[in-house]
This record gives structure tokens, C-alpha cells and sequence, in this order.
């Protein structure tokens, strides 16, 4: 068969056909669940991920001792082979949980975690936050998702070349010292707004920067020893993101919009689920990215029943993986079947926080009825649609409000009135996560801050508006009239 060669770059021919096909930022199917549930679900807790950052951290120290211990014996070799696993392997997803900011409940914990991590990985962490945003907005769409592992035809070089991994980690250093030198490729501006390019420049000179200090060190002591822990391990501990990251999408349907047949969720033992920190659930995480990685075990048996059965081990995923690798080499439209998904009988979106939508119709004395203020649980929210225009009705917890700002035990103090729809991405907020004092994009993790509108967190950037909101006989109220705007 002959091979269709698809344009994996995100500026080619593919890209054009993704937006012609609807398939840039497209909607995607979301199962149902329990609109309480998912607000449980939702909770950060800064002792769990404290906890295992410490233990990651813990373990890197030990291990970079042991082998500090045995240089000069073959135990050397060992013990920097578990170091460099956790430095380039396991440092991957406490990059990404960080970057989602669902790891820790305080931001900037999860700011210190992800520039570390991005350091390790030699990632430039304004280029690869953008990145991976667009990987969850057109996750694999050709054309679209920079984040694709395997581009077809993949063949026995192309897939050793990702394993080993000899190409991907070279494109990184050269990427890294072109942009250092101002150069930014295309791909990178295609996705990153042109107000954080000047980033691209600073962060990698900074990497580089540390890289040449090490290297020196080296030089000056006559020893590889400085560099076999700062520099190198990102290259030979890669293997173990790889290992992991390859289970994520391989060989699953490509230009799909819907989670269940393009990534895959694999069972595994507590040990390799600490080190890939439950990223193994990557069905539900891409779902709902929203819930922190140590909920997702939960997650997955909420809405297990509306996903294709998970892969029983690693192993078991690796055979289905490398099976569907073979036959793509010859066939590129081959894609791992996936027989086993469930219908879903309604499969129109699902407003999943609330489980239902108001429309605001009523007028009474100018004031527009939002709907009844009992049925809306501290830190939920609900959609309220009025003619074309679509908002989201919050109800913080009481305990989150500050003493001046809760209008001295005045109720209507719990109750927030925003655009429905994220500055962002048009993803709706009522479906997003409502915690301290806040609303998290669904979609980005984006966040807003629901005192002031202020938007507080990548990838966004612009202010949502507030409405004037109060309580009467019970129901919720506004006249529609915005707040004033953040100064
Ligand atoms: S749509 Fe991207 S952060 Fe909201």
C-alpha cells in the first residue's frame, strides 16, 4: 500500500484541512456524572502533593548519593540509572500535573514544581505550557497537536529513534539554542501568543546558561561527574518518559473528537502509578482536566462504564501498542481498534457541574430571576442562558470568603455572576471547578478570580465580567449590569 504522507507541522496543508474538517477546537464528548461527585472530585490537597514531591525529591537525593558513593564501581551504573529514571522519567509528570496546576491547592507550589521539572526535561516552560494546551484543545489532530509522538508512516528507525531516544532529545537542544538565539520556529508561533515569544528567548538562555556552568565545572575538575547529574540524566533517564508517555495516544485514532478512542487508559501497580503520578488514567484525564492526578483512580471508576475497557497491564497495552505500530508501517490508516466503546444514549453535551441549565426568562421590578438559590452547593455553578447570551451563576463556600467580603453574614455575599463563556477558549465555566474564591477553565485550567474578574492563570490571560447578583424570595437575581471592570 502506497503511503499517505500526512503533514504533521502545524503550519502545512493538514493544519488548513483540520480547521476545513471542524476539527479545531471542536467540541468533545464528555460522559455524564454526578455534578456533587466531580465538585468532590475536584478538591486539591497541598499534603498529598507535598508529600510526593518530597518522596520524588527524597528518592532523587538517595539515589544521586548512592552513586556519588560508588563512583569508580559498577555500582555506579545502577544507581544512576534509578537516578536519571527519576530525574528524566518521573520528573515528566510532575511537569505536567504542575502545569495544569492541579497538583497543589497554592499556586505558586505548583509554579516551584514546574520550572524545576521543565528544567530537567529541557523544556522551555512558556513554550511547552502553550504546547500542551494545545494538545488538550485538538488532542492528536493533525496539523494541529504538536505533542504527537508517533507521526505516520512510522517505520522500525522512526519508532526506535522515539524509544531511544536519539532524535527527539537533539531537536530539543537545538530548538533550545535557536531560540536562545531569538530564532523561534513557526510551529512555536503558531501556537504561542506573540506577547510570550520574548520568553522563549530568556528561558533558554537561562538553560543554557546552567548547561555551560556545568559543563565548566566538568572541564575544571577533569570529571563528567557535575554533568552526570545536571544536564545528562535528562538524556539517559528519557526512557522512562518515554515508557510512559507512548501509552498516552500511540497508535489510537487520530482527527477524533472523543478521548475514548484516542487515548488510553492502563491499569498498573502502585509503584509505576507513583512514578507517573496516575497519568496512566490518561482517558479521564483528558476528560476532565480539571481533576488532580491523585483523584483520577476515583474518577475512573465514576465514568468506567462509558469508556472502552482499560488495558489490563502495561505489558498487555505495549503488545496492543506494537502490534498497531507494525501493521501502521504498512498501512497508516490503521488505527488500534477500539470495538469496545460504549454508546452513550445522549450523547449531546452535558453541562456536568450542574446537571441542567437555567434559562433566565422571568423580569420582575427590572430584576432577572437566575433561578431557585437552593439546589446550587457551596463551590458549584450553574449555567444560566438568557436569549443568545450565556452566563455562569456561582455559589462559594462561605468558609472561603473573606469577613469583608461576605457582607457580614449578608447570604447573597455567597453568590457570583459571570460571563458564561472563558476569555480564553469559549469553554463554559459553569463546567469548570469553583474553589477558593475561583473558577478553573474546564478545558485549560485556566483560572479567574471571582471577587474581581482578574483573570490569574495561563493560558488565560483577559478578565471575565461580573453581574450584579442578589437574593429575593429564595431566588437568585441581577439586572444583568456589569461590575466594575478590574483596575
Ligand atoms: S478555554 Fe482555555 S483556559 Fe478556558
Amino acid at each position: 500500500m502506497t503511503a499517505v504522507v500526512r503533514d504533521y507541522g502545524l503550519v502545512g496543508e493538514d493544519s488548513r484541512l483540520a480547521i476545513d474538517r471542524g476539527l479545531v477546537e471542536a467540541e468533545w464528548f464528555r460522559p455524564p456524572i454526578d455534578p456533587e461527585r466531580l465538585t468532590a472530585l475536584q478538591v486539591r490537597t497541598n499534603a498529598r502533593a507535598a508529600r510526593d514531591t518530597i518522596l520524588w525529591l527524597g528518592l532523587l537525593g538517595v539515589f544521586g548519593y548512592l552513586a556519588f558513593r560508588a563512583l569508580g564501581s559498577w555500582w555506579a551504573a545502577p544507581a544512576f540509572m534509578a537516578y536519571g529514571a527519576l530525574y528524566g522519567g518521573a520528573g515528566d509528570s510532575r511537569w505536567h500535573e504542575c502545569g495544569h496546576g492541579t497538583a497543589f491547592r497554592t499556586k505558586w507550589l505548583n509554579d516551584v514544581v514546574y520550572y524545576i521539572a521543565s528544567f530537567m526535561l529541557l523544556r522551555q516552560p512558556t513554550l511547552w505550557r502553550w504546547s500542551h494546551v494545545r494538545h488538550h484543545t485538538d488532542t492528536i489532530v493533525v496539523g494541529r497537536d504538536p505533542e504527537i509522538m508517533f507521526p505516520r508512516p512510522s517505520n522500525l528507525p522512526t519508532v526506535l529513534g522515539v524509544y531511544l531516544p536519539v532524535v527527539l532529545l537533539p531537536k530539543a537542544v537545538w530548538r533550545t539554542i535557536k531560540h536562545a538565539a531569538g530564532r523561534i520556529d513557526d510551529d512555536a508561533r503558531d501556537f504561542i501568543p506573540t506577547d510570550e515569544l520574548p520568553k522563549l528567548k530568556w528561558e533558554s538562555r537561562a538553560y543554557i546558561a546552567v548547561l555551560a556552568g556545568t559543563a565548566v565545572w566538568c572541564v575544571a575538575i577533569g570529571s563528567i561527574v557535575p554533568a552526570l547529574y545536571v544536564g545528562l540524566p535528562t538524556f539517559y533517564g528519557a526512557w522512562l518518559m518515554v515508557f510512559f508517555g507512548a501509552l498516552q495516544h500511540a497508535g489510537l485514532r487520530e482527527d477524533v473528537l472523543d478521548h475514548r478512542y484516542n487515548s488510553r487508559t492502563v491499569y498498573m501497580n502502585p509503584i509505576l502509578r507513583f512514578l507517573y503520578s496516575n497519568m496512566n488514567y490518561h482517558v479521564e484525564h483528558h476528560i476532565f482536566p480539571t481533576v488532580p492526578y491523585y483523584a483520577l483512580p476515583a474518577l475512573h471508576q465514576e465514568i468506567k462504564q462509558y469508556l472502552a475497557p482499560a488495558d489490563s497491564s502495561t505489558i498487555s497495552a505495549y503488545r496492543r501498542i506494537f502490534a498497531t505500530l507494525r501493521r501502521q508501517w504498512r498501512d497508516p490508516t490503521y488505527d488500534d481498534p477500539r470495538p469496545d466503546v460504549p454508546e452513550v444514549s445522549s450523547p449531546e453535551r452535558t453541562y456536568v457541574n450542574t446537571g441542567l441549565t437555567a434559562w433566565a426568562g422571568d423580569v420582575h421590578d427590572g430584576m432577572i430571576d437566575l433561578g431557585p438559590a437552593e439546589g446550587l452547593a457551596p463551590g458549584s455553578a450553574r449555567r444560566v442562558d438568557r436569549g443568545d447570551a450565556t452566563y455562569a451563576l456561582y455559589r462559594l463556600d462561605p468558609e472561603d470568603l473573606d469577613p469583608e467580603d461576605s457582607g457580614e453574614g449578608d447570604p447573597s455575599s455567597e453568590f457570583v455572576l459571570s460571563d458564561g463563556l472563558c476569555t480564553h477558549g469559549q469553554a463554559h465555566l459553569a463546567e469548570g471547578a469553583v474553589l477558593d474564591c475561583m473558577v478553573e477553565c474546564p478545558k485549560h485550567n485556566g483560572c479567574f478570580d471571582l471577587r474581581t474578574g482578574e483573570a490569574l492563570r495561563y493560558p488565560a490571560t483577559e478578565p471575565i465580567t461580573l453581574y450584579d447578583v442578589t437574593l429575593r424570595n429564595g431566588r437568585v437575581v441581577s439586572r444583568l449590569a456589569p461590575r466594575d471592570p478590574v483596575t
